[in-house]
């Protein structure tokens, strides 16, 4: 590929490199880490609507989804069922808290490799489980292997290493192929369980379950193929290997420009001493409630109801096994569609528009889910969906899902990696990842508990939270399309509630970064 970028490595001027290989790695790390996290959150759905895995492990929610017509909202009500989906992400917020280390101390090769081995052997667990407790032992370290896949790209995690690799105007599209790569792996999960529980007897949902082990075998070739970045080998102290290796990855002897930017960056990242003092001054006030309320949202906007129990939610309404993983299927593929918009649009109308339509979308699509589910199965939940009606409710769902495909989806993680100068990027980011996966962990844990006590009324209250966070996105969050990550202080400052946080120092001094740049 023809041309040149403006590194965004800190401390670098006009700083010219070829895209073509580097874009190639990022991809790749980014994709994979993405693309596991997405077969989880794909799988466990389809795999908890299939009748022979609930006769094996779950047989009192078998016998309960039977007499359904009892109360249809608890028909798959138990603890123990959403555990096996959930514990996934405890383990994963668990991991992504000290996966950073262990990169650091071994490097990126070795502790995407320990990602990819982790999660190779919680396939296995899941593929031959005879016992819930293999299942949950499985689910655990698939877990694990999220969270280290999503942070060993570099001491960062994927979305900000993709945040720090973009080019300013291309920050928001590069950042959407993360939640692109979770898209397509929910759809590949989704294409797979549709014909998997076709199969007769536990076969289907043991192949669902055990073919996690094909991205985890092509993690552990990569990294084993894949060369240490030049980055990775300068923090543990590797200088001339460094050198040798950009040399060798760029093709040319003549990477003193470059090598020296790297050099700076590590020198001025080993500066950063104490990130989580840091955050907590007032100056980084809307970093810090930014990076703890927009993973929150993205979460209470209810959109893993969808992605984890629409095949359940589909059997809820009726629909018969095949029909339901087949909406399912669908739902996903529309989701990978519209998040494309996100990514053709991001960096032109910026974050803002796309937040407060997508809001907006959310709100109207899921109240009137709600109306119809209420209508049509009441408060005691019993009574039948007629045909019409049950594909007027996924239409909705799939108008509902289009809305966050293109703004809460990505922006939820594109936002808290772009907003946080160095000082304070690597707690900013742990906080994201894990208020994410807590409550990612909390929804998938409470969803059937709730459906089956709030009813239809579970669709108003995360109604209820898209006009809070839609409000919030509007009063709170400027545009930060286009903005380099070390020029963000202009922004804030620049806000009608954060300008009194950022003291003029700040400004100025990113003011003069700015004209240093422009020279
Ligand atoms: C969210 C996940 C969600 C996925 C697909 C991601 O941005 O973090 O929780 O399952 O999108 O909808």
């Amino acid at each position: 590929m023809a041309g040149g970028f403006v590194s965004q490595t800190p401390g670098v001027r006009n700083y010219n490199y070829k895209l073509t290989p580097k874009v190639f790695v990022t991809c790749f790390i980014g994709a994979f880490g993405g693309l596991i996290f997405g077969y989880d959150l794909g799988i466990s759905g389809g795999v908890t609507s299939m009748e022979p895995f609930l006769e094996e492990f779950f047989p009192y929610v078998y016998k309960k989804m039977k007499n359904a017509h009892e109360n249809e909202y608890c028909r798959f009500d138990s603890q123990l069922l959403t555990l096996f989906t959930s514990s996934l992400y405890v383990a994963a917020l668990i991991s992504s808290l000290f996966a950073s280390t262990i990169t650091r101390v071994f490097g990126r090769k070795w502790s995407m490799f320990l990602g990819g081995f982790t999660f190779f052997i919680g396939s296995a667990f899941n593929g031959f489980a005879q016992n819930i407790a293999m299942l949950l032992i499985g689910r655990i370290l698939l877990g694990f292997g999220v969270g280290f896949a999503n942070q060993s790209s570099s001491k960062n995690s994927v979305p900000v290493y993709l945040s720090e690799m973009a080019p300013p105007n291309l920050r928001g599209a590069f950042n959407n192929g993360f939640q692109v790569a979770i898209i397509f792996g929910i759809v590949v999960a989704t294409i797979i369980n549709y014909f998997t529980a076709q199969m007769k007897g536990n076969i289907g949902w043991r192949i669902s379950l055990g073919l996690a082990c094909v991205p985890a075998v092509m993690i552990m070739i990569g990294a084993l193929i894949l060369p240490d970045t030049p980055n990775s080998l300068i923090e543990r102290g590797y200088t001339e290997e460094a050198k040798q290796m950009l040399q060798s990855i760029r093709g040319t002897n003549e990477v003193d420009e470059e090598f020296q930017d790297l050099i700076d960056a590590s020198e001025e990242s080993k500066q950063v001493k104490h990130p989580w003092k840091n955050i907590l001054l007032p100056r980084y006030r809307p970093q810090l409630i930014m990076t703890c309320f927009i993973p929150f949202f993205q979460q209470l906007t209810g959109i893993n109801v969808i992605t984890f129990y629409a095949p359940v939610l589909f059997q809820t309404l009726g629909f018969g096994s095949k029909a339901s993983l087949l909406s399912a299927m669908v739902t996903g593929i529309i989701e990978l569609l519209c998040t494309f918009v996100s990514v053709f649009t991001v960096d032109r109308f910026g974050r803002r528009v796309l937040f407060l339509q997508g809001g907006i979308q959310m709100l109207i699509s899921q109240i009137a889910i709600g109306a119809m589910i209420g209508v049509k199965f009441g408060v005691a939940g019993t009574g039948n969906i007629g045909k019409s009606d049950a594909n007027a409710i996924v239409a909705l769902i799939c108008i509902y899902v289009a809305g966050f495909a293109w703004s809460w989806g990505p922006l939820g993680w594109l936002v808290p990696s772009e907003i946080s100068p160095l000082e304070i990027r690597s707690a900013a980011q742990a906080i994201n990842v894990s208020v994410n996966m807590f409550f990612t962990f909390l929804v998938a844990q409470l969803f059937l508990t709730m459906l089956c006590h709030m009813k239809f009324g579970l669709f108003f209250f995360f109604a209820f939270f898209v006009v809070i966070m839609t409000v919030f996105i509007y009063l709170m969050l400027p545009e930060t399309k286009n903005v380099p990550i070390e020029e963000m202080n202009r922004v804030w400052k620049a806000h009608w509630f954060w300008g009194k946080f950022i003291p003029d120092e700040a400004v100025n001094m990113g003011a003069a970064e700015m004209q240093q740049k422009s020279v």
